[in-house]
Protein backbone atom coordinates (compact mmCIF):
# COMPACT_ATOMS: atom_id res chain seq x y z
CA UNK A 1 0.00 0.00 0.00
CA UNK A 2 2.48 1.92 0.96
CA UNK A 3 4.34 1.76 -2.10
CA UNK A 4 1.03 2.52 -4.29
CA UNK A 5 0.86 5.78 -2.75
CA UNK A 6 4.50 6.79 -3.30
CA UNK A 7 4.05 5.50 -6.84
CA UNK A 8 0.64 7.53 -7.28
CA UNK A 9 2.69 10.46 -5.82
CA UNK A 10 5.38 10.15 -8.20
CA UNK A 11 3.18 10.04 -10.79
CA UNK A 12 1.00 12.98 -10.04
CA UNK A 13 4.53 14.75 -9.52
CA UNK A 14 5.38 14.17 -12.82
CA UNK A 15 2.22 15.35 -14.84
CA UNK A 16 2.32 18.27 -13.41
CA UNK A 17 5.94 19.01 -13.95
CA UNK A 18 4.59 17.86 -17.72
CA UNK A 19 1.93 20.21 -17.72
CA UNK A 20 3.48 23.11 -16.10
CA UNK A 21 6.37 22.54 -18.65
CA UNK A 22 3.45 22.61 -21.41
CA UNK A 23 1.90 25.73 -20.15
CA UNK A 24 5.37 27.22 -19.92
CA UNK A 25 6.07 26.27 -23.86
CA UNK A 26 2.73 27.90 -24.68
CA UNK A 27 3.34 31.70 -23.78
CA UNK A 28 6.93 30.78 -25.65
CA UNK A 29 6.70 33.94 -28.07
CA UNK A 30 4.13 33.40 -31.07
CA UNK A 31 5.63 34.25 -34.17
CA UNK A 32 3.77 38.13 -34.34
CA UNK A 33 6.21 39.11 -31.37
CA UNK A 34 9.10 37.88 -33.45
CA UNK A 35 11.42 40.92 -33.21
CA UNK A 36 13.27 40.20 -35.86
CA UNK A 37 9.97 40.80 -37.92
CA UNK A 38 8.75 44.26 -38.92
CA UNK A 39 4.98 44.22 -38.78
CA UNK A 40 5.10 45.83 -41.98
CA UNK A 41 5.99 42.06 -43.22
CA UNK A 42 3.71 40.15 -40.74
CA UNK A 43 0.89 39.56 -43.86
CA UNK A 44 3.95 38.56 -46.40
CA UNK A 45 3.12 41.27 -48.30
CA UNK A 46 5.62 44.19 -49.03
CA UNK A 47 3.59 46.99 -50.34
CA UNK A 48 5.99 49.51 -52.32
CA UNK A 49 4.63 52.84 -53.50
CA UNK A 50 6.49 54.27 -56.32
CA UNK A 51 5.41 56.92 -59.16
CA UNK A 52 6.13 55.13 -62.59
CA UNK A 53 7.15 58.65 -64.70
CA UNK A 54 10.72 58.03 -63.76
CA UNK A 55 12.70 56.27 -66.18
CA UNK A 56 14.69 54.20 -66.31
CA UNK A 57 14.10 53.79 -62.00
CA UNK A 58 10.45 53.26 -62.80
CA UNK A 59 8.03 53.81 -65.58
CA UNK A 60 5.29 51.84 -66.85
CA UNK A 61 5.73 48.90 -69.20
CA UNK A 62 4.36 47.48 -72.21
CA UNK A 63 2.42 45.52 -69.85
CA UNK A 64 0.94 48.22 -67.85
CA UNK A 65 2.33 47.61 -65.05
CA UNK A 66 5.50 49.78 -63.49
CA UNK A 67 8.91 48.62 -64.44
CA UNK A 68 12.44 49.98 -63.76
CA UNK A 69 15.98 49.63 -61.65
CA UNK A 70 13.72 50.18 -58.47
CA UNK A 71 10.75 47.60 -59.35
CA UNK A 72 13.43 44.89 -59.72
CA UNK A 73 15.73 45.99 -57.00
CA UNK A 74 12.35 45.51 -54.78
CA UNK A 75 11.51 42.66 -56.11
CA UNK A 76 14.89 41.09 -55.12
CA UNK A 77 14.68 42.50 -51.81
CA UNK A 78 11.39 40.82 -51.34
CA UNK A 79 12.70 37.55 -52.66
CA UNK A 80 15.29 37.69 -50.11
CA UNK A 81 13.42 38.28 -47.79
CA UNK A 82 10.80 35.60 -48.53
CA UNK A 83 7.88 37.83 -48.90
CA UNK A 84 5.22 39.28 -51.78
CA UNK A 85 6.15 42.30 -53.38
CA UNK A 86 3.21 44.03 -54.24
CA UNK A 87 3.68 47.89 -56.26
CA UNK A 88 1.12 50.40 -56.06
CA UNK A 89 1.56 53.63 -58.60
CA UNK A 90 0.67 56.97 -57.32
CA UNK A 91 1.54 60.73 -57.41
CA UNK A 92 5.36 61.88 -56.53
CA UNK A 93 4.14 64.16 -53.90
CA UNK A 94 1.86 61.25 -52.46
CA UNK A 95 4.46 59.03 -51.17
CA UNK A 96 5.44 60.47 -48.00
CA UNK A 97 2.59 60.87 -46.37
CA UNK A 98 1.32 57.30 -47.51
CA UNK A 99 3.75 55.45 -45.86
CA UNK A 100 2.58 53.45 -42.85
CA UNK A 101 -0.68 53.21 -44.05
CA UNK A 102 -1.42 52.84 -47.52
CA UNK A 103 2.15 51.77 -48.49
CA UNK A 104 5.21 50.10 -46.06
CA UNK A 105 7.71 51.72 -47.99
CA UNK A 106 8.36 53.81 -51.12
CA UNK A 107 10.87 53.08 -54.07
CA UNK A 108 10.81 55.70 -56.15
CA UNK A 109 14.57 57.34 -56.83
CA UNK A 110 13.71 59.05 -54.06
CA UNK A 111 16.25 61.69 -52.77
CA UNK A 112 17.17 61.43 -48.84
CA UNK A 113 16.70 65.10 -47.22
CA UNK A 114 16.32 66.70 -44.10
CA UNK A 115 12.87 67.59 -44.25
CA UNK A 116 11.61 64.29 -45.20
CA UNK A 117 13.66 62.29 -42.50
CA UNK A 118 11.03 64.54 -39.70
CA UNK A 119 8.12 62.05 -41.55
CA UNK A 120 10.07 59.05 -42.85
CA UNK A 121 13.42 56.80 -42.18
CA UNK A 122 15.41 55.81 -45.16
CA UNK A 123 17.47 52.97 -46.69
CA UNK A 124 20.82 52.75 -46.85
CA UNK A 125 21.60 55.04 -50.04
CA UNK A 126 21.83 52.83 -53.49
CA UNK A 127 22.51 55.18 -56.34
CA UNK A 128 24.10 59.04 -56.32
CA UNK A 129 22.62 61.60 -58.60
CA UNK A 130 22.26 65.37 -59.43
CA UNK A 131 20.02 67.11 -60.77
CA UNK A 132 20.04 67.89 -64.76
CA UNK A 133 19.00 71.01 -66.95
CA UNK A 134 17.02 70.42 -69.84
CA UNK A 135 17.13 72.82 -72.34
CA UNK A 136 16.28 73.52 -75.96
CA UNK A 137 19.03 73.43 -78.33
CA UNK A 138 19.20 76.69 -79.26
CA UNK A 139 19.15 78.02 -75.65
CA UNK A 140 21.42 80.69 -74.31
CA UNK A 141 21.21 79.15 -70.55
CA UNK A 142 24.61 78.47 -69.15
CA UNK A 143 25.05 78.89 -65.75
CA UNK A 144 23.05 79.22 -62.26
CA UNK A 145 22.64 83.27 -62.82
CA UNK A 146 21.01 82.79 -66.17
CA UNK A 147 18.40 80.54 -64.81
CA UNK A 148 17.13 83.86 -62.19
CA UNK A 149 13.75 85.26 -63.44
CA UNK A 150 13.01 82.09 -66.13
CA UNK A 151 10.25 79.60 -66.23
CA UNK A 152 10.68 76.16 -65.11
CA UNK A 153 9.34 73.25 -65.76
CA UNK A 154 9.54 70.27 -62.86
CA UNK A 155 7.75 67.55 -61.08
CA UNK A 156 5.43 68.34 -58.12
CA UNK A 157 7.30 67.85 -54.98
CA UNK A 158 10.74 66.58 -56.34
CA UNK A 159 14.02 67.90 -55.43
CA UNK A 160 14.50 69.74 -58.53
CA UNK A 161 10.80 71.51 -57.95
CA UNK A 162 13.16 72.53 -54.57
CA UNK A 163 16.04 73.74 -55.81
CA UNK A 164 13.95 75.33 -59.04
CA UNK A 165 11.30 77.25 -56.16
CA UNK A 166 14.95 78.83 -54.50
CA UNK A 167 16.58 80.43 -57.72
CA UNK A 168 15.45 84.32 -57.89
CA UNK A 169 12.21 85.63 -59.57
CA UNK A 170 10.97 82.32 -61.21
CA UNK A 171 7.95 80.85 -62.09
CA UNK A 172 8.29 77.47 -61.53
CA UNK A 173 5.55 75.39 -63.63
CA UNK A 174 4.66 72.01 -61.62
CA UNK A 175 3.58 68.94 -63.57
CA UNK A 176 2.28 65.59 -62.47
CA UNK A 177 4.47 64.18 -64.88
CA UNK A 178 7.88 64.66 -65.97
CA UNK A 179 7.45 64.07 -69.45
CA UNK A 180 4.60 66.66 -69.96
CA UNK A 181 6.86 69.27 -68.27
CA UNK A 182 10.05 68.37 -70.92
CA UNK A 183 6.72 68.59 -73.61
CA UNK A 184 6.01 72.13 -72.64
CA UNK A 185 9.53 72.59 -72.72
CA UNK A 186 9.50 72.03 -76.64
CA UNK A 187 6.10 73.94 -77.05
CA UNK A 188 8.28 76.87 -75.89
CA UNK A 189 5.95 77.17 -72.46
CA UNK A 190 8.96 76.77 -70.09
CA UNK A 191 12.40 77.65 -70.69
CA UNK A 192 13.82 74.65 -69.21
CA UNK A 193 13.22 71.51 -67.03
CA UNK A 194 15.17 70.52 -63.96
CA UNK A 195 15.38 67.28 -63.15
CA UNK A 196 17.61 64.42 -61.85
CA UNK A 197 20.54 63.11 -64.03
CA UNK A 198 19.51 59.41 -65.26
CA UNK A 199 15.28 60.81 -66.18
CA UNK A 200 17.10 63.81 -67.85
CA UNK A 201 19.29 61.64 -70.19
CA UNK A 202 16.36 59.40 -71.30
CA UNK A 203 14.32 62.48 -72.34
CA UNK A 204 17.03 63.98 -74.10
CA UNK A 205 17.63 60.37 -76.03
CA UNK A 206 13.81 60.32 -76.50
CA UNK A 207 13.36 63.77 -77.89
CA UNK A 208 16.84 63.93 -79.56
CA UNK A 209 17.72 66.85 -81.93
CA UNK A 210 15.05 69.06 -79.67
CA UNK A 211 16.72 69.27 -76.35
CA UNK A 212 19.57 68.94 -74.87
CA UNK A 213 20.43 67.43 -70.78
CA UNK A 214 23.44 70.05 -69.20
CA UNK A 215 25.12 68.52 -65.98
CA UNK A 216 23.77 70.64 -62.84
CA UNK A 217 27.36 70.51 -61.43
CA UNK A 218 27.64 73.65 -64.10
CA UNK A 219 24.64 75.55 -62.16
CA UNK A 220 26.42 74.43 -58.82
CA UNK A 221 23.55 71.96 -58.35
CA UNK A 222 24.49 69.24 -54.77
CA UNK A 223 24.80 66.01 -55.33
CA UNK A 224 22.40 63.80 -54.17
CA UNK A 225 21.27 60.36 -52.87
CA UNK A 226 18.42 57.82 -53.57
CA UNK A 227 17.56 55.69 -50.39
CA UNK A 228 13.87 53.99 -50.05
CA UNK A 229 11.53 55.42 -47.32
CA UNK A 230 10.50 53.38 -44.72
CA UNK A 231 7.56 54.30 -41.70
CA UNK A 232 9.49 56.21 -38.99
CA UNK A 233 10.73 54.47 -36.54
CA UNK A 234 10.94 50.65 -38.05
CA UNK A 235 14.50 49.95 -37.26
CA UNK A 236 13.41 46.24 -37.56
CA UNK A 237 12.63 46.68 -41.16
CA UNK A 238 15.11 48.85 -41.82
CA UNK A 239 17.58 46.39 -40.73
CA UNK A 240 15.89 43.32 -42.85
CA UNK A 241 16.12 45.65 -46.11
CA UNK A 242 19.97 46.93 -45.95
CA UNK A 243 20.72 43.38 -45.33
CA UNK A 244 19.00 42.81 -48.82
CA UNK A 245 20.26 45.15 -50.59
CA UNK A 246 24.22 44.19 -49.00
CA UNK A 247 23.31 40.64 -49.85
CA UNK A 248 22.63 41.63 -53.73
CA UNK A 249 25.67 43.43 -53.91
CA UNK A 250 27.90 40.61 -52.71
CA UNK A 251 26.43 38.42 -54.99
CA UNK A 252 26.76 40.86 -57.87
CA UNK A 253 22.32 41.02 -58.77
CA UNK A 254 22.85 44.92 -58.05
CA UNK A 255 25.16 45.05 -60.62
CA UNK A 256 23.35 43.46 -63.15
CA UNK A 257 20.48 45.04 -62.25
CA UNK A 258 22.09 48.60 -63.05
CA UNK A 259 23.84 47.12 -66.07
CA UNK A 260 20.08 46.40 -67.62
CA UNK A 261 18.20 49.31 -66.65
CA UNK A 262 20.59 52.25 -66.48
CA UNK A 263 23.70 51.69 -68.08
CA UNK A 264 21.88 50.07 -71.06
CA UNK A 265 20.15 53.77 -71.81
N1 LIG B 1 15.10 62.46 -56.75
C1 LIG B 1 14.02 63.39 -56.81
C2 LIG B 1 13.38 63.53 -55.45
O1 LIG B 1 13.56 62.72 -54.61
C3 LIG B 1 12.98 63.01 -57.85
C4 LIG B 1 12.36 61.67 -57.68
C5 LIG B 1 11.18 61.46 -58.60
N2 LIG B 1 10.79 60.11 -58.61
C6 LIG B 1 9.71 59.59 -59.28
N3 LIG B 1 9.53 58.32 -59.24
N4 LIG B 1 8.93 60.38 -59.93
O2 LIG B 1 12.67 64.44 -55.20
Amino acid sequence: MKKLVALLLTTVMAMTMLTACGAKEETAAPATEDATVSAALADGVLTVGTNAEFPPFEYMGDDGQPDGFDMALVKAIGEKLGVEVKIENMEFASLVTSIGSKIDIAAAGMTVTEERKQTVDFTDTYYEAVQYVILPVDSEIKAAADLEGKTIGVQLGTTGDFIASDIADTTVSQYNKAVDAVNDLINGRVDCVIIDKNPALVFEGKFEGQVVAVDGAQFEFEIENYAMALPKGDTVLAEQINQAIADLKADGTFDELVKTYIEAE
